[in-house]
């Protein structure tokens, strides 16, 4: 080999080490080809499955990067797959020639020119091979075999780190869409919507398609079954970080004494048990979103871990010297009442405000007037499904037990009683195509509406039967029967809230209890 080739050759290898994108990897390796070898086209192809593909070319027409060469098409491509040297054609050959044509500035078939490629191994896989053309004959005869075996192994080497690396970008790809589609779907096990119309569901739905896209840390707060984790994944799934993951953290559930290595990662060896890396929920969820599930649970020193996280962006693995960038968007839930948690020292009053930039509350299930019709019909839709039945109902006494209850464990409630209920009605109606919830399905929850029921009926007898009585009624009871007739009609529209009651009929709930109590007025609340 000459010096120019020899200095050549060494300049590629240093640039192919240094990190440019693989086109330009590609460009160097036929620039240095060309300069070692005099030719007129040079072309690197990659194999796979009998197809022979341009990766980069010098010489020939751009088309020739877009046509796919099935290897026993070309009886060329196919001498040279099965060698396992360089192949130099005689100038002679008969065989017909893949780049017929293809020849910048050059119409028609190819005259008699010189012809070679170099099959490319690496780590004895066969991974491409690269073809040198020029339209001198016999040039290439005299050129060393050393050389040739130097240029097979380099292009050998640079055809395999771009392999490596677009497997690597399509795994590191795949990985990503893994984890979105996953995140995804567990939105959509939870029904993926947030079914309600009344004026504070259709107030919360507005206030989260505002809040969503913005990069705020939010704070969810209400009681116990409202649908706080559904809000969470909700606001997730309409955020800019939807691609990204949502990695789930349950802080009731995290023991003290890991709570740091769960949340930022440790490294291997740094307390006995860790024996390997490994990382935390922060690092997990980087570029996406934390959700922080009952953090009015987490101790103080925990608080006070994650208060710096959230500030400065940066997470310590347990037993790393250094720390590392995290970008997470944080949303918490809770159903304590974190302003008097911090009132009282059990929460960090820094960590709140931290959190509630943005706080969203979700409202009970008692104050959203008309949505137990729709969120019922919208579970036993799911559970007909589950249930695997051809059709499931609820008849108009047992919807009305529904919506006259006071529902403590909110929606979860009404969703545990509907699935109840249906598996008592399907065992009750074995052969029928039809199943439908009676009231003897709720059980409890009948038992626990049955006093403020019975008033009810007592008033509708009492409407019903007021003209017939009218003749002997006197003006004491009377008055007692629309009092009655009044409070119960309202004490309904306010699904049984006494002190919401109380405020319409402006009178205080005291009174209204004493009178309630006289006129046998009662309504039980009870969680089942
Ligand atoms: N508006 C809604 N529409 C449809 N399903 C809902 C709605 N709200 C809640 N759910 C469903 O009710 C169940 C309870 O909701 P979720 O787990 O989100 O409540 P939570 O507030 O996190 O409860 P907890 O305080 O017990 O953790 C879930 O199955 C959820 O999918
Ligand atoms: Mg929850």
């Amino acid at each position: 080999m000459n010096e120019i080739s020899s200095a050549a050759i060494i300049e590629l290898a240093l640039d192919l080490a240094s990190s440019l994108s693989t086109k330009d990897r590609f460009n160097r390796l036929l620039d240095t080809v060309r300069k070692v070898i005099t030719c007129d086209a040079v072309v690197l192809l990659s194999y796979r499955q009998n197809v022979l593909r341009p990766l980069a070319l010098q010489g020939l027409s751009r088309d020739t990067l877009g046509r796919r060469f099935l290897v026993n098409e070309h009886p060329r491509f196919e001498v040279l797959c099965q060698s396992r040297e360089p192949v130099r054609f005689a100038a002679s050959s008969p065989l017909p020639d893949p780049y017929d044509g293809l020849l910048n500035n050059r119409m028609g078939d190819l005259p008699i020119h010189a012809c070679m490629g170099l099959p490319l191994y690496f780590d004895d896989e066969f991974l491409g091979l690269l073809t040198i053309d020029s339209l001198t004959p016999h040039i290439f005869e005299d050129i060393p075999e050393r050389t040739l075996a130097l240029i097979s192994a380099i292009a050998a080497a640079t055809l395999n780190t771009a392999l490596m690396i677009e497997q690597l970008e399509h795994n590191a790809q795949h990985s990503q869409q893994v984890v979105a589609e996953l995140t995804k779907e567990a939105w959509q096990r939870e029904g993926g919507e947030l079914i309600g119309e009344s004026a504070v569901m259709v107030q919360l739905k507005q206030e989260l398609e505002v809040v969503a896209p913005s990069d705020f840390n939010i704070l969810i707060y209400g009681d116990t079954g409202v649908g706080k984790e559904l809000v969470a994944r909700t606001l997730h799934q309409n955020s800019l970080r939807k691609a990204g993951p949502m990695v789930y953290v349950n802080c009731a559930a995290l023991p003290e004494n890991l709570i740091e290595s769960e949340l930022f990662g440790h490294i291997k060896g740094s307390f006995t048990g860790a024996d390997k890396n490994r990382a935390g929920k922060f690092l997990l969820a980087n570029g996406g979103t934390l959700f922080l599930d009952e953090i009015g649970e987490l101790p103080l020193t925990a608080q006070s871990k994650i208060l710096r996280a959230i500030q400065s962006k940066e997470i310590q693995p347990v037993g790393q010297d250094n720390v590392e960038h995290v970008d997470v968007r944080i949303l918490a839930a809770t159903n304590r009442d974190l302003k008097d948690e911090v009132l009282h020292g059990r929460f960090r009053g820094d960590l709140y405000h931290r959190l509630s930039v943005y706080p969203i509350h979700v409202p009970k299930l008692s104050e959203r007037r008309g949505d137990v019709q729709l969120l019922s019909g919208y579970f036993i839709e799911r559970t007909k499904r589950k249930l695997g039945l051809s059709q499931l109902k609820i008849d108009s006494s047992a919807m009305r037990y529904l919506e006259r209850y006071d529902w403590p464990g909110n929606v979860r409630e009404l969703e545990h009683v509907i699935s109840r209920a249906a598996l008592k009605a399907k065992a009750r109606q074995k052969s029928s195509a039809i199943v439908v919830i009676n009231p003897g399905d709720l059980g409890n929850l009948v038992n626990e509406s049955n006093s403020f029921n019975e008033a009810i009926i007592e008033k509708d007898e009492t409407l019903s039967n007021i003209e017939p009585a009218m003749a002997d009624i006197n003006l004491k009871e009377a008055t007692d029967h629309f009092q009655r007739q009044l409070i119960i009609s309202v004490l309904k529209q306010e699904q049984s809230n006494w002190a919401a009651t109380a405020r319409k009929l402006k009178t205080d709930r005291a009174n209204l209890n004493r009178l309630a109590k006289r006129l046998n007025i009662k309504v039980i609340k009870k969680v089942i």
